[in-house]
This record gives C-alpha cells, sequence and structure tokens, in this order.
C-alpha cells in the first residue's frame, strides 16, 4: 500500500502561529509512512472569481489538494471569523472538486474560540469536506508560548495530536 499524503493548511502567517506549530508538530510526530506538505498560503492573490484558473499559485494548491489524502486544518479567530488567509484560500479552492469527500481534522489552539471553528465546519462542509471527529483536537495553547518542541514535551498534546494522526490513517486505508 502506498504512503499516506496529506496537506496541512494554517490560517495563521504569524512566525509563532500556534496554529501553525501544531501542524508542524503533527508533521514530526506522523509516522515515515505519511508525508505531511505545507502549502503557503500567503502567497495566494486575493479571490477574484473572474481570474480562476489564471494563477499557477492557485492551480498548484488545487493540484496539492487533489492528490492529497487528507487535510489538516488549523484556523485563528479574529473577531468571531475565520481568518482572512484561510478563508481566501478556500474561496479560491469552492469551485474545484478537490473537496468532495476528502477526510479533514481540524485543529484549535483556543477553546474560547469556538466561533471560527463553527463557521469553519460550516464552510467545510459546504464544501462537501468530510470532517474527521475523532481526528479534530482542541488544545488550549493560548499565552503558553508553546512551540513544536514544547507541544512535543507534553504528553498529553503529543498523545492527542498521535491519536489524531491514527484516526486519520484508519479513515484513508479504509477507502483503499
Ligand atoms: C485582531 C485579532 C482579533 C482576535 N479576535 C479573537 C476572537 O474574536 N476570539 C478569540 O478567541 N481570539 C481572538 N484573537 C486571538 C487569536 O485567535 C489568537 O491570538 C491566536 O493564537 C492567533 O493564532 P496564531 O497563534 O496561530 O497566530 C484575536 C487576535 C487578534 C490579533
Amino acid at each position: 500500500m502506498s504512503g499516506i499524503r496529506l496537506l496541512a493548511l494554517s490560517g495563521s502567517l504569524r512566525r509563532q502561529s500556534y496554529n501553525t506549530a501544531v501542524l508542524t508538530t503533527l508533521a514530526e510526530l506522523a509516522p515515515s509512512t505519511v508525508r505531511v506538505d505545507f502549502p503557503g498560503l500567503g502567497q495566494l492573490p486575493l479571490f477574484n472569481p473572474d481570474e480562476e484558473g489564471l494563477h499557477p499559485q492557485v492551480v498548484a494548491l488545487e493540484a496539492q489538494i487533489a492528490a492529497a489524502d487528507g487535510l489538516l486544518i488549523a484556523s485563528p479567530e479574529y473577531a468571531h471569523g475565520i481568518s482572512g488567509v484561510l478563508k481566501n484560500a478556500l474561496d479560491w479552492l469552492v469551485g474545484g472538486a478537490g473537496f468532495v469527500d476528502k477526510p479533514i481534522a481540524l485543529f484549535n489552539t483556543s477553546p474560547r474560540a469556538s466561533h471560527a471553528q463553527a463557521a469553519l465546519r460550516d464552510v467545510l462542509t459546504t464544501m462537501s469536506g468530510q470532517i474527521v471527529e475523532r481526528a479534530c483536537v482542541t488544545l488550549p495553547l493560548l499565552g503558553t508560548q508553546a512551540d513544536p518542541v514544547v507541544i512535543c514535551a507534553q504528553p498529553d498534546w503529543a498523545q492527542a495530536l498521535r491519536s489524531s494522526l491514527r484516526e486519520m490513517v484508519l479513515v484513508i486505508n479504509s477507502r483503499r
């Protein structure tokens, strides 16, 4: 059986982003049979339906989504909403078929950030993605200065992320 390809989408461009840190930790904890790639959402142009198919960065992202077995998504909440960075990327992807039935694990780095999570679930479900509930994890990272080293060293957090990866692998392999 071939390896599993996961695509990690972070809604934060902040250098010391907790959301990116969680996704980076997942990549570090992933077994050797699982590859995690990080497309740079910050380089995408602003969504304009008139320009669909015209931007190489967007075409490349669409191809990465189509080739991925599953998605790992983490977004900060800004003013009760999904980050513009992530929403912009999702808007470019709405028109394609890449999300249809794609297994998705959601990561929330702040338990109080419930509005963005709810909105994100709504958007992803509307795009026909399959949220894998048992792979979704909330960690209380806000204010902790946690980076991937700290997250890996916290047994409960590392365990929750390993378990999330296991659930994604189970779901993906069950479809093969
Ligand atoms: C402009 C701004 C607005 C924010 N609005 C909210 C909010 O409405 N609800 C919330 O829970 N956190 C809010 N936060 C906190 C961020 O979600 C938090 O700092 C998060 O860690 C940022 O993600 P990152 O660490 O991945 O960059 C806000 C932060 C900023 C800078």
